[in-house]
């Protein structure tokens, strides 16, 4: 199923590739999404593919009709939700996206206390057995890595179930960055769409995993502009700046200047600390950018707000009513982008497409 076959390379060949060779690994033959783990394995062909179907799935869904359809495409499929790390929005979608597609789900919540982890089982023998009883892996795990040599250790076995990363580590959270590229997307169509546009991210931009896949996906919608607004100590890493060194069309800038920055966004993505990561407690007592009812003011009338959720102050509760905030829209908007990657995933945007041609059009 896999474009590059994932059981002929060894995992330390499959490491030394650069992002974008491993990401034809987790393709379908035609570019199309097998496993979801990194922003690399997406380009402008099957982003655009999984916006428009995401588009065709919200409004499907807005029919009884249309729910029945969509919840028969995955009846008798399990889906396995691992989840080492907390998380609301990631999981209820995915579960959500499950139930409108008819797929069964098993959680596997906190496995440290939970799961035979405790017994001294490891991560991958856990995960083989995830395997036999379901069709699909969804998995939110700290340690970096491990989505991927799941889907690679599977694909050694005669299970080679796909596996959704919902974040790992610091490193990627590939299908947030597809709920963030559509929110963007959708909330820039009367404006000309994303290319051309100026997107600041602003906050913890270090370690911050939806910023890292986020920003890979946007070399996707040149000319672009990216603008990484933070602390010298919270600022984009370099390999991030590598990516967009190669990537044709893309200009980017480092600044701490949050005023400057954000009177220039087209798009504004705000981000919380991660202190989670910490390892000596360097952004305690850290002042953050934040955006007030003030200086929000400031900001271009057309300009689309948006933040992956959870915050803290960095958007002020009263701009939730100002119709550029689009964080709360792009909650939602996880859910229905979930359901057309699973669906894609499964060959069965087909099949939602053929339902569209037919009572839609
Ligand atoms: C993000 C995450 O987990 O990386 N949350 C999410 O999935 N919406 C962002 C964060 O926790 O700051």
């Amino acid at each position: 199923m896999c474009y590059k076959n994932l059981s002929g390379i060894s995992w330390e060949d499959l490491q030394s590739l650069s992002l974008v060779e491993r990401g034809k690994y987790f393709n379908q033959e035609g570019g199309l999404p097998y496993h979801t783990l990194i922003a690399q394995q997406f380009n402008r062909t099957n982003l655009d593919l999984l916006c428009n179907l995401t588009t065709k799935v919200r409004h499907i869904c807005k029919t009884k009709q249309g729910v029945s359809f969509m919840k028969d495409l995955g009846c008798g499929k399990r889906a396995i939700i691992y989840f080492d790390q907390p998380s609301t929005r990631t999981r209820l979608s995915f579960e959500a996206a499950c139930d409108i597609l008819g797929i069964d789900r098993s959680l596997v919540d906190n496995p440290a206390e939970t799961s035979s982890e405790k017994k001294g089982e490891s991560k991958l023998d856990t995960m083989r057995t995830f395997s036999s009883y379901g069709n699909m892996i969804i998995m939110r795990t700290i340690q970096q890595g491990l989505a991927e040599q799941t889907a690679w250790h599977l694909a050694q076995t005669r299970r080679p179930v796909p596996v959704f990363n919902g974040g790992s580590g610091k490193d990627q959270h590939p299908t947030q960055m597809l709920l963030d590229v559509y929110t963007f997307k959708r909330s820039m169509e009367k404006v000309g769409g994303l290319t051309s546009k100026t997107i600041v991210f602003v906050g913890d931009l270090k370690r911050g995993r939806t910023v890292r896949s986020l920003a890979w996906a946007l070399t996707n919608y040149t000319p672009i502009k990216l603008v990484f607004c933070a602390l010298d100590r919270f600022q984009i890493l370099p390999d991030v700046l590598e990516w967009l060194d190669a990537a044709p069309g893309v200009e980017y800038e480092l600044t701490s200047n949050f005023t400057q920055a954000i009177r220039e966004a087209d798009g504004l993505y705000m981000t919380r600390m991660q202190d989670e990561h910490d390892e000596s407690g360097e952004s305690k007592g850290v002042d953050t950018f934040n955006l007030t009812p003030d200086n929000v003011n400031t900001m271009k009338p057309t300009a689309v707000i948006h933040h992956p959720l959870p915050r803290r102050d960095e958007i002020h509760t009263a701009i939730d009513t100002d119709p550029r905030a689009m964080q709360w829209r792009g909650v939602r908007n996880g859910q229905w982008m979930r359901v057309a990657d699973i669906a894609t995933v499964f060959g069965w945007h087909t099949d939602i497409e053929d339902y569209w041609r037919k009572n839609h059009i």
